[in-house]
């Protein structure tokens, strides 16, 4: 099968972790037998230095043209003032619009090798394994109108929490089907107490729930929902949540995982003339740039983001499994990053690369 995969390392440890994530896509397109074609291309931080934009329009060609997308990280300290439209966050929110990737799969996963990690109690956290379904192109992050103005010596500013019908059912029948192949259940999280935006959801995930009665159904404010997170992460399969939520709660997912370093995530939505889902693939973590250049970033994400990339926009279940397996192979081993709190020396972002190919065989 021909891989035609664009490569955005962005910012920060970007670099490093898709370096580590690029090397292990390498190993399963040779022991697979797969024609792996990588092309590299700007966004964030470090394309605004060398083009004056976060998201210039020869990354949205050569997205637009590639099968997938790899993404790194991107964020940097000197556009820490910016304002949101030249920061390099803007990119990032910019390709996913381009895309039209609406539905982010975030799966937490807590690996019992990696139980120490995570600073909650072992019993609570053992177990854990579901996917937060974030709506990711709509709500607060892309509403108008938005921006800072003056007004008689008072400053005031806008954001816009907006959704559709369309938008809100589109999202939730990935999240309801994504269930039919787990455990069959689906929470769905708003503010429906407080925001119009919230009601609307409830009301068309109850209608879009009708289309599958096999899957059940609950409802969580995002409140609670943060707590029940802690308290009993093991009740939760599928999290469906609007944009916002869902970075946050993601966040806080982390923490179930061990670390942040350690989440995957698949960006997708509408199909390609194949019939493939348009994908962006991208680790959860930041671009971290107090450790880049260090090799010490955890790649783990970035390596499942791969194993997402198998999977959903080439169909390749047993390579993506096979990725699968090698992760958790190597956090058993215990190779792993400083983040992961190893009792020994922690391995370099390189290091865990290598294994998780050697793993892969
Ligand atoms: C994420 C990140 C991004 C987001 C930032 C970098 C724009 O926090 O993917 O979770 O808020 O979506
Ligand atoms: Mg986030």
């Amino acid at each position: 099968m021909d891989l035609n995969v664009l490569v955005l390392p962005g910012d920060g440890i970007g670099a490093e972790v898709t370096r580590e994530a690029v090397r292990v896509l390498g190993r399963v397109a040779e022991k697979w037998h797969h024609n792996l074609k990588l092309t590299e291309g700007l966004l964030g931080g470090v394309a605004i230095h060398r083009t004056g934009t976060p998201f210039p329009e020869e990354t949205a060609r050569l997205a637009a043209e590639a099968d997938a997308t790899l993404m790194g990280a991107v964020g940097l300290p000197e556009f820490d003032n910016a304002p949101p439209e030249k920061r390099p966050e803007k990119g990032l929110l910019a390709i996913r619009q381009a895309l039209g990737v609406y539905a982010n799969l975030r799966p937490v996963r807590a690996y019992a090798s990696q139980l120490d990690s995570s600073p909650l109690k072992n019993h609570l956290v053992e177990g854990t394994d579901m996917i937060i379904v974030r709506e990711l192109t709509g709500g607060i992050y892309y509403g108008t109108p938005r921006g800072i103005t003056e007004n008689g010596g008072e400053t005031r500013a806008v954001n816009t929490m907006t959704y559709t019908r369309t938008e809100i059912e589109r999202v939730s029948r990935m999240a309801f089907h994504l269930a039919q192949g787990r455990r069959k259940k689906v929470t769905s999280v708003d503010k429906s107490n407080v925001l119009e935006n919230s009601q609307l959801w409830r009301r068309v995930v109850v209608e879009v729930a009708k289309e599958y009665p096999d899957v059940a159904l609950d409802h969580l404010l995002v409140d609670n929902c943060a707590m029940q997170l802690i308290l009993n992460p093991r009740r939760f399969d599928i999290v469906l949540t609007e944009n916002m939520f869902g970075d946050i709660l993601s966040d806080e997912g982390a923490v179930l995982a061990g670390s942040i370093g350690m989440l995957p995530s698949a960006s997708i939505g509408g199909r390609k003339p194949s019939g493939v889902w348009v994908g962006l693939y991208e680790p959860v973590h930041g671009s971290a740039p107090d450790i880049a250049r260090q090799n010490k970033a955890n790649p783990l994400g970035a390596i499942g983001s791969v194993g997402a990339m198998l999977q959903y926009s080439f169909g390749l279940k047993e390579e993506a499994g096979a990725v699968d397996r090698a992760i958790e192979a190597v956090l058993a081993s215990g190779k792993v990053t400083a983040d992961l709190r190893p009792s020994g020396a922690p391995a370099t972002t390189e290091q865990v690369g290598q294994a998780v190919c050697a793993a892969i065989g």
